[in-house]
């Protein structure tokens, strides 16, 4: 092989316009061949709009796209995945119902339609392209069953069953547990070393610093800078990316939890989707002017536990009170007694992705503007304006569609609708899940203005570095169960990750200090 590096993608003076609005302005970048290539940037920048140029997802309105040192205009994505080029999402978009084998062959079989699979062949190929990139998978399982990580795993070699010599991640890390993302990192060195050029688009800088050769730095629709990835710091990155100095982590007093107990989960078992026990009698309180964090692997319980404190999913047995009020299945009853609740699922339970901004920031708020229509309307509109400023929403304007945001942006929409309520126990799950350290810093702020105006706040993250920035007190849930209650100033990530896979047990004055907590609540 060649020594000199060889660009295998070379995006030149691109421009994408929606409407009247530049999402990119004149971007250039190059790829080289055998590079794992970052690309950084705040919410809105414009890197997924950019990496759907290059997918075929949407047409350029200006600029030129070699690959290969061809130039090219895809008109989908089916002629660039001919032309060697792949795409994962953040959102996977595989058939759950079907086999490992069927997705990775679906689409790609020659003669017959998917009806018509020869299903051994297609388990042969699959089990040798997995033994190939050294990705383990069985090829008769059902996608719908794997965790998380393992179905991007199939995303990944459908990509290279097709043989994409340029591969592009959005975000794939955002859904990962730390073991998985370590898994995926591997992953993208050897499909480096093997000559794939890789693209990745995150928002954690230490995963950027960790596993790419070069830094691309997007700003306001335009690559602004391309770094080596040799002594550069997070702190200068993050300083490129939002023009400013940055918090990596929020300064915070130390907690003054009072004794009022905001939220009380007593015995609680529930159900999942399977008919198994996920939540398996678990007791804690939240107490006022403190932040607990629950860390656990995802699929541990904590889905089942958020929705029954949220009132979507009825407990077999146990209670939940929100400030004093007990719980039932009904969302709205619960907010009413306190509750703002941030979802995990932005798109399904927390945004109308259809409906406009303006609507999206009034849910949950109509009580507060009941002046008759016309002026309740006016002074929710004026509301929403308000939010949009203070929390930064880029790109918003008050009627566009909450879908047309980007991926960071429709967070911070359902995080400023839910903060601003009057709510004295605030739920949030996975609060800064795909949003730049910039807005992380503000979402952060926030939290702890709310723990020290005394409201008690609940953090369910499968990010360490957010339990760790956030919480006072880390609780662990395994198997559906808190296996630990740990002071956080106390104890360190190694720690806490131990417990998450099961590996230590829950020490005797742990588990006491967990079913004490239970009984100090009236
Ligand atoms: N279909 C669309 N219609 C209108 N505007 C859009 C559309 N898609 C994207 N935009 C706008 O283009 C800009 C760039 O969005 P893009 O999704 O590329 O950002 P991003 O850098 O990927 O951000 P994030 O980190 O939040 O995912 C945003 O302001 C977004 O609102
Ligand atoms: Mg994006």
């Amino acid at each position: 092989m060649s020594e000199t590096p060889l660009d295998v993608v070379s995006i030149s003076g691109v421009v994408k316009r929606f409407g009247d609005f530049t999402a990119i302005h004149d971007a250039s970048l190059t790829v080289r061949r055998g590079e794992v290539h970052a690309i950084v940037g705040e919410n809105g920048a414009g890197k997924s709009t950019l990496m759907n140029i290059l997918y075929g997802l949407l047409p350029r309105d200006a600029g030129t796209i070699e690959l290969f040192g061809r130039p090219v205009t895809f008109s989908g994505p089916a002629e660039a995945i001919a032309a060697g080029v792949g795409m994962v999402h953040q959102h996977f978009k595989l058939a759950p119902s079907f086999t490992v084998a069927d997705n990775i062959i679906l689409g790609s079989e020659p003669l017959a339609g998917y009806g018509r699979i020869d299903r051994a062949r297609a388990e042969r190929d699959t089990a040798a392209i997995s033994r190939r990139f050294g990705l383990d998978l069985d090829p008769r399982a059902v996608v719908g069953a794997l965790p998380v990580g393992l179905r991007q795993r199939v995303e990944i070699l459908k990509t290279l069953y097709r043989e994409a010599q340029i591969l592009i991640l959005d975000e794939p890390t955002a859904v990962l547990t730390p073991q998985e993302t370590r898994e995926l990192f591997a992953t993208m060195r050897t499909l480096a070393e093997s000559g794939h050029s890789i693209v990745f688009i995150t928002h954690k800088l230490r995963e950027v610093l960790a596993v790419s050769n070069r830094i691309s730095v997007m700003r306001q629709g335009r690559i602004v800078a391309t770094l080596d990835n040799e002594g550069v710091t997070a702190q200068e990155i993050a300083g490129l990316m939002v023009g400013r100095s940055v918090l990596l982590r929020v300064k915070k007093a130390k907690a003054e939890a009072r004794d009022e107990v905001l939220l009380k989960v007593d015995g609680l078992e529930a159900r999942g989707e399977r008919g198994e026990a996920a939540v398996d009698g678990l007791s804690f309180a939240v107490r006022s002017g403190e932040i607990v964090g629950l860390a656990g692997v995802q699929g541990n319980g904590q889905d089942e536990l958020v929705e029954c404190i949220a009132g979507l999913r009825r407990p077999v047995a146990g209670s939940v009170e929100i400030c004093g009020t007990k719980a039932v299945a009904d969302p709205r009853r619960n907010r009413a007694a306190g509750l703002a609740y941030v979802p995990a699922d932005r798109g399904g339970v927390g945004l109308s992705l259809a409906s406009g901004i303006w609507e999206n920031l009034t849910v949950g708020h109509i009580e507060e503007f009941g002046r008759g229509p016309f002026l309740a309307i006016k002074a929710a509109r004026a509301r929403a304006a308000e939010l949009i400023r203070r929390f930064d929403v880029r790109g918003a304007t008050l009627d566009k569609p909450a879908g047309s945001l980007s991926g960071g942006n429709q967070q911070k929409v359902q995080i400023a609708r839910e903060l601003t309520r009057d709510a004295r126990l605030v739920i949030a799950e996975q609060p800064s899940q795909g949003v730049d350290i910039g807005a992380i810093e503000s979402i952060h702020r926030t939290l702890v203005e709310m723990r020290d105006a005394g409201r008690a706040v609940f953090v369910v993250s499968a990010d360490l570095d957010e339990i760790f920035s956030l919480s006072d007190r880390i609780l662990v849930i395994y198997r559906g169960r808190i296996v630990a209650d740990l002071v956080a100033s106390e104890t360190d990530p190694e720690t806490v990750g131990r417990y998450m896979g099961g590996l230590e047990e829950a020490p005797p004055a742990a588990a006491a200090s967990v079913s004490e907590a239970a009984d100090h609540v009236h």
